[in-house]
């Protein structure tokens, strides 16, 4: 039974922020409606048809000097065009709303997928840019082996810096050794930047993790070259089509618990919570801009979230604000 408490413990959620937007003021500021500022609106209005005609990376300046607009927008790979295109449109409105008069903008956005929006009258192209936009961990520490998260949180990301040593990216599914419980992680860097900045990048990230976030259930940790997300729960789509990491081992005591024992407890969850069903809906409304996720009823909604997800994703009902309904 230990296994199954630590699943439950490990998802209470207190706060998740879905997007990390900096307006930089050490670029100066423009006056509203000037023409660097209708040189920035052209050039995010361009770029969500161009990331997605362009593989998911498009880079490209509006206007003349000096006032000329430098911009670049991405979306993860494997994204289609319809939630590439729709996350960078509400990444560009966030910047248009929040950064009124700042020359410089820049948006790490997680909605359904990742994407980058980015502008600025200078040319960064190809420059690491390593100041920590935002770095954020869960209030509450993980109920469980600290030792066992540490290690699988370190071997996690060890393979998933290497993968994108090549790639400038990687997501990846890692086991708990002491619980049935998996990290989930996602690691990207701005595809302007080189392979080994890129890495550097990532591995500053790790460095990061240890001092601001070790032993948290989740975080973000985002500067403008890089970003790094990690949850034990399935926070985007695209972990549906990867398979955990193989740590050799044969099946444990707490696979069998997870098959046996879990479905069991989840339909006794579900009946209790059953009648409180129409609540969880107010919680998991997306309001457009920081999706924040609050209140008992949804540690309690993700717990089971988290939980069914480990087995069937045929008991998938559909698409929340924040994250995906589950039949129990
Ligand atoms: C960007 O704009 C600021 C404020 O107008 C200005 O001080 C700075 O020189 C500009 N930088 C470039 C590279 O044009
Ligand atoms: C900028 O122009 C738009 C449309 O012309 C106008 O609605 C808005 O009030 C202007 N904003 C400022 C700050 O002047
Ligand atoms: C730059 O913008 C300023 C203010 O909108 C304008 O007066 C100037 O003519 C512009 N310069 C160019 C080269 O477009
Ligand atoms: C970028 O978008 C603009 C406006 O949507 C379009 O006119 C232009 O042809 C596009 N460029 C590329 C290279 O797709
Ligand atoms: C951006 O705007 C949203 C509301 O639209 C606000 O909650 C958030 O704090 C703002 N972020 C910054 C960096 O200004
Ligand atoms: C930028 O805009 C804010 C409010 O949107 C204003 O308080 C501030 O004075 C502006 N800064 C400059 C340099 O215009
Ligand atoms: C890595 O980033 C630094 C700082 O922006 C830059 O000077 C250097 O040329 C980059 N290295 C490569 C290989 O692109
Ligand atoms: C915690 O996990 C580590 C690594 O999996 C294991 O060696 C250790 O015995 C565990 N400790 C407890 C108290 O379960
Ligand atoms: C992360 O959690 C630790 C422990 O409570 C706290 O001291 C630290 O300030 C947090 N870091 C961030 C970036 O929120």
């Amino acid at each position: 039974m230990d296994d199954l408490l630590v699943v439950f413990w490990i998802v209470l959620l207190t706060s998740v922020l879905v997007s990390a937007d900096i307006c930089f003021e050490r670029s100066g500021f423009f006056t509203p409606n000037d023409t660097y500022d209708l040189n920035r609106r052209l050039m995010l209005s361009s770029l969500p048809s161009n990331v997605t005609a362009n593989d998911g990376f498009y880079t490209t300046s509006t206007g003349q000097d000096p006032n000329r607009t430098y911009g670049l927008g991405m979306c993860v790979p494997g994204t289609d065009a319809r939630s590439c295109s729709d996350c960078i449109i509400s990444s560009s409105a966030r910047l248009l709303r929040n950064c009124t008069n700042q020359t410089e903008g820049i948006d790490w956005r997680m909605d359904r997928t990742l994407c980058l929006v980015r502008y600025s009258n200078r040319s960064y192209y190809g420059s690491l840019g390593m100041e920590i936009l935002r770095s954020e961990n869960y209030t509450r520490d993980v109920q469980a082996n600290m030792t066992d998260l540490e290690i699988t949180w370190e071997a996690l990301m060890i393979g998933l810096i290497d993968q994108a040593s090549s790639l400038s990216y990687a997501a990846g599914i890692r086991k708990l050794e002491s619980s049935i419980s998996h990290v989930y992680s996602v690691v990207q860097c701005s595809k302007d930047v080189s392979l080994e900045n890129c890495t550097h990048c990532l591995q500053e990230n790790v460095i990061e993790y240890r001092s601001c976030c070790r032993g948290r259930q989740g975080g973000i940790i985002s500067r403008p070259s890089c970003f790094i997300r990690w949850e034990v729960y399935p926070f985007l789509d695209l972990f549906d089509n990867i398979a955990p990491e193989k740590d050799g081992k044969k099946i444990s005591t707490g696979t069998i618990v997870a098959i046996v024992v879990v479905p069991v407890v989840l339909l006794a969850l579900g009946y209790a919570l059953w009648e409180r069903r129409e609540a969880f809906k107010a919680f998991t409304t997306d309001t457009g801009d920081d999706i924040t996720t609050s209140g008992s009823l949804q540690f309690e909604f993700k717990a089971i979230e988290a939980a069914t997800s480990n087995f069937h994703n045929t008991n998938k009902l559909g698409h929340g604000g924040f994250g995906e309904v589950y039949k129990v």
